[in-house]
Order: C-alpha cells, then sequence, then structure tokens
C-alpha cells in the first residue's frame, strides 16, 4: 500500500521552480522539481535535455566519478499522479508540471556540521543554528574551481543576521585546498562532463550546476575519497537552460558564452594565480582528451571544435582579465 501521508519537504529553490522530496518514506530516492517558478522556465526542457545527458553518459561511460540523477518522468498538472499527493503538499500548493528524478543523497550532517563551523567561525550561535535547523538539513557543495574568496578568513562576524544556508553550500578554491580536497581530480571530472555534455548529448551546457555530495546507495560509480568530506561524488543537475548546440563556429562561440556565464564551476585561464593556470591546464588537457574519446567517429571538422572552444575560452578569459586589470578579483 502506498503510505500518501508523508509530507514532502521543501529541498531546494531556483528561478524555475522548487524542488521536493519524501524523507523516512519509500519514494525517499526522488525528487519532485515544480514548475512553479519563473514563467519561461520549463521543467520540458529540463526533462528533454537531462535525457540527452544521459543517453550520452550510456554511451560514453565517464571514467571519473561523476553521477547523473536518474530522470524518472514528467508530469502534467492533469496527471492522475497528483489526486493521491497534493495532500503530501503544504497547503494551497497546487498540480502544476513537475519533473521526478533521483534524488541526490545529501551530505550528512556529520559532515555538514563541520562546513557550518567552518563558515561560522567566531559565531557560534549561527553554527548552532544551522546545525539544528530543519532547512539545513539538504546539504550540497558547490565546488568553485573558478573562484577564490576575495578576503581570507575575515575578522568573524558575530552577528545573530549573518546568514549562511548548507542548501548549495560554495566551497571556493582556496578553500579546498586548505582542506586538502583532490581539485585536480575535480578539473578531470568537470572536463570529462562538459565534454560529455557538449559532444555526446550536443548540448551547451548553459546554466548547469555541479555539486559534491554522497554516492547513489546501490550501482555507484568510482567515488572520491577524503578526511574531510568523506565518500563523494561529482553530481551534475538542472538542465532547464541548456539548448542543443549546433557543431560549427556559432555553436562553439554559445558554449563560450555559457561557460562563462555559468556559476565559478570551471577553472579559468588568464587569472594571473599559477596555481590557477595549473589547473585550468589540468581541465583543458582532460576536456581534449575525453573530447577526441567521444567524436573518435565524428568528422575531423567536428573533431576539430574541441580544440576551437579551448581557444576561444582562453582568449576570453585573458580579454576578461584585461578589462578588469584594477579589480583582480572580480574576473569570474
Ligand atoms: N535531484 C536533486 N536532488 C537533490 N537536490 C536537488 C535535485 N534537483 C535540484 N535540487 C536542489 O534544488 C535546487 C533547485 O533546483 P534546480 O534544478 O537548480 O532548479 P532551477 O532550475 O530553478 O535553478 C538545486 O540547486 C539543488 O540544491
Ligand atoms: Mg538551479
Amino acid at each position: 500500500m502506498p503510505d500518501y501521508a508523508t509530507q514532502y519537504r521543501c529541498i531546494g529553490k531556483g528561478f524555475c521552480g522548487s524542488v521536493w522530496s519524501l524523507e523516512g518514506h519509500q519514494d525517499e530516492n526522488s525528487a519532485i522539481k515544480r514548475e512553479d517558478g519563473a514563467p519561461g522556465r520549463s521543467v520540458t526542457n529540463d526533462y528533454e535535455m537531462h535525457m540527452r545527458v544521459l543517453q550520452s553518459a550510456h554511451r560514453h561511460p565517464p571514467s571519473t566519478p561523476l553521477s547523473i540523477p536518474q530522470c524518472h518522468e514528467l508530469i502534467q498538472p492533469t496527471d492522475a499522479w497528483w489526486q493521491p499527493r497534493l495532500q503530501q503538499f503544504p497547503a494551497g500548493y497546487t498540480a502544476c508540471r513537475a519533473l521526478i528524478s533521483e534524488r541526490i543523497p545529501k551530505v550528512p550532517r556529520r559532515i555538514s556540521d563541520k562546513i557550518a563551523d567552518l563558515f561560522c567561525v567566531g559565531n557560534t550561535t549561527l553554527a548552532e543554528f544551522v546545525k539544528n535547523n530543519a532547512d539545513d538539513n539538504a546539504c550540497l557543495i558547490r565546488p568553485y574551481l573558478g573562484r577564490r574568496r576575495r578576503h581570507k578568513q575575515q575578522s568573524p562576524s558575530t552577528s545573530r543576521f549573518q546568514r549562511f544556508s548548507l542548501r548549495n553550500v560554495p566551497l571556493h578554491l582556496d578553500q579546498m585546498e586548505a582542506l586538502g580536497l583532490d581539485t585536480t581530480s575535480y578539473a578531470e571530472t568537470m572536463a570529462d562532463a562538459l565534454a560529455m555534455m557538449h559532444w555526446g548529448a550536443r548540448i551547451d551546457a548553459n546554466d548547469v550546476e555541479f555539486v559534491l555530495a554522497p554516492p547513489r546507495k546501490v550501482d555507484s560509480p568510482s567515488a572520491f575519497q577524503s578526511e574531510y568530506l568523506g565518500t563523494h561524488c561529482m553530481w551534475i543537475l538542472d538542465f532547464d537552460c541548456c539548448r542543443p548546440l549546433t557543431m560549427d563556429e556559432a555553436g562553439i562561440e554559445r558554449a563560450c558564452e555559457a561557460f562563462f556565464k555559468n556559476d565559478p564551476f570551471f577553472p579559468k585561464p588568464g587569472t594571473g594565480g599559477a596555481a590557477d593556470e595549473d589547473l585550468w591546464q589540468v581541465f583543458k588537457k582532460r576536456f581534449l582528451m575525453a573530447s577526441l574519446r567521444i567524436m573518435a567517429e565524428a568528422t575531423e571538422d567536428e573533431r576539430n571544435l574541441a580544440a576551437k572552444l579551448m581557444e576561444r575560452i582562453e582568449e576570453e578569459g585573458h580579454l576578461r582579465k584585461s578589462r578588469t586589470a584594477d579589480q583582480p578579483d572580480s574576473a569570474n
């Protein structure tokens, strides 16, 4: 007998919609993305792009610890699915278009507690609040390989009103280095993911998110091991802003634009820092390698697109750096 008594909890919010899950329930491994956000954003497109990514990953399995949530079902507002389940959402919520996919496992409290302490240093009231706050239970970590914090540990804020959330908590490159995390492997995994999305799924990967989180319980691929974060994988999510990519110059321009528009996940060329440049070289080398593997049967013109994209990104990176020469930390 299905259990329709457990209430859905909101585990995330974006411009497209809100994301919900059932905890302690037979369906706890599912995430429901409701199309109840800004007009013009579409879970139908999310579904179509997500399916392309899954098919591509099936054809070209990444060799790095990259996980892609399974994509289960697109639900229409009139579908019978809603009938028994609407009561499981808070009062006032109506049936809408929704996408059901696999829930990315949350970072367990024993690890997210350490992250709360790291970010709320000097403000134990805030740290304790976050550690016990139900809304901060759904912790995912964003690896920002393309950004360092401007001011390392600032003088600690003791304000009760300082805001901090464990949902999508950003770990910047300097923090990952300090925590001994394997930024090189993260860069390689991101490069594999981007090559797979561009040349296998043939999408621009616009606005796709990367998160570090535990591997799925069964059938998980290889994983990263870390003393601080435990066993974890890199997951990708949120495909609703992706568009098909044309295999030509216009496609390269589009992919370059998406690369810089995205949150600062990817390592960046031309920032001026030696460690950042090294990480960019790791990313580039791996991207070119993965691209050749995926495009083994493509035409020569298509295979050349990968190198063209890397050149275009380097050119754009240096251009951005020279434009922001007066504000070195704002080059993202
Ligand atoms: N499958 C999932 N598993 C766990 N958390 C998710 C999942 N999908 C989305 N989320 C959470 O919900 C947030 C919003 O979802 P997202 O797909 O990014 O929506 P939007 O398109 O509105 O940005 C994400 O940033 C993430 O924190
Ligand atoms: Mg999002």
